[in-house]
């Protein structure tokens, strides 16, 4: 990935996180998925009053993906933090959105990047933030 296509992918985040609605903990949430063809799809957290049906940014841009046929993903960014606030931290991804996205993707070529603004980001391949995990080989 160029340096220009990892900030559009931030820029992204920073947009989809417009629309986090996030009531209950104030911590709003967006996440920009690439797709190998280069189409984004954008995600932002999703609260509910009962608390557990609640939707991480991440999964919501991932479900949002496959739902529309798409299963092929080359990286990930994720901003977040509280309220209106710029991120004062990077937001990462929790472990169910690692292993739901360690279900599509080569681990060890899938880039995760956390990013506080364009120009302040951190990256992992998502085999760094998900060692030694399971997948649809088990099951195969
Ligand atoms: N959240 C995400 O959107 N992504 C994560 O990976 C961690 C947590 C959301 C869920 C909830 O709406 C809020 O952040 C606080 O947990």
């Amino acid at each position: 990935m160029t340096e220009q296509q990892k900030k559009q992918l931030i820029r992204e985040a920073l947009l989809a996180r417009e629309n986090s609605y996030s009531p209950y903990s104030g911590y709003r949430v967006g996440a920009a998925l690439l797709a190998e063809d280069g189409r984004i799809f954008r995600g932002c957290n999703i609260e509910n009053a009962a608390y557990t049906p609640t939707n991480c940014a991440e999964r919501t841009a991932v479900f949002k993906a496959v739902s529309e046929g798409c299963r092929t993903f080359q990286a990930i960014a994720v901003v977040g933090g509280k309220e209106e606030k710029p991120s004062g931290d990077y937001a990462y991804p929790c472990g169910v959105c690692r292993q739901v996205l360690r279900e599509f993707v080569e681990v060890s070529q899938f880039v995760v990047i956390c990013a506080r603004s364009e120009e302040d980001y951190r990256e992992w391949t998502l085999g760094e933030l998900l060692p030694e995990s399971f997948g649809p080989a088990q099951l195969a």
